[in-house]
């Protein structure tokens, strides 16, 4: 299963944000991952349809927009139209998560949906089926730089044994507190696509060795 690396801009230099996302391609990253808050659904306010509108024509790689907002519904649409090519939301953050996924399906996007980590992974048993990702919070979502929680790593392996059994085609990605030393963890566990913020942006030793660095420490799945 080859492993996928997802930076998150969260962490990125804001003063050259287009330069970060153009190193991080260079590196050899394999989509972006831009963070959305609203400051109510998580205690922090992030970016808007304006940030992914302007690093759309800067980047090839695939945006993957993660909407930390509430409600997700009335969001999906800008942000397809702002160029989003993945659209991420949370589970938590709506009670009609069936609807909001055919409304990203109906705008031609991949849907994927995000897991608190206090949300069981059973939640998204009805849905899972029509999922192009799961997203598992390693964090709980508002911040870059936190410690990554173990206890997701069951979350992890339930999620990858249900997706093997069930023979679905859903990229298992996790985010936060993913460096050198939580990478493998979380791949053993099941993960294939590892979202990191201040692992890559925010290593001493540049984008591209923090990515060479992640990916050999994930190593082979
Ligand atoms: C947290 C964000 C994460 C965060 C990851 O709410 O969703 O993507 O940027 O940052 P690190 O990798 O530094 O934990």
């Amino acid at each position: 299963m080859l492993i996928k690396v997802a930076p998150s801009i969260l962490s990125a230099d804001f003063i050259r944000l287009g330069e970060q996302v153009r190193e991080a391609e260079a590196a050899g990253v394999d989509r972006v991952q831009i963070d959305v808050m609203d400051g109510r659904f998580v205690p922090n306010i992030t970016f808007g349809t304006p940030a992914v509108e302007a690093l759309r024509p800067l980047t090839r790689l695939a945006l993957e927009v993660h909407l930390m907002v509430e409600p997700p519904e009335d969001f999906i649409e800008p942000f397809a139209r702002a160029g989003a090519d993945t659209l991420i939301v949370h589970q938590e953050a709506t009670p009609h998560l069936h609807r909001v996924i055919q409304q990203i399906h109906a705008l031609g996007k991949k849907a994927g949906v995000a897991l608190n980590p206090a949300t069981p992974a059973a939640t998204l048993s009805e849905i899972l089926g029509q999922l192009e990702l799961v997203l598992v919070m390693t964090v709980n979502p508002g911040f870059g730089g936190q410690d990554f929680i173990p206890e997701s790593l069951g979350k992890i392996r339930w999620l990858r044994q249900e997706i093997e059994r069930r023979g679905l085609d859903c990229e298992l990605e996790v985010d936060g507190g993913i460096h050198q030393e939580t990478a493998r963890l979380v791949v053993d566990a099941g993960a294939n696509v590892l979202v990191a913020g201040s692992a890559v942006f925010g290593a001493a030793e540049g984008v591209r060795a923090a990515v060479e660095r992640l990916r050999r420490s994930a190593g082979p799945a």
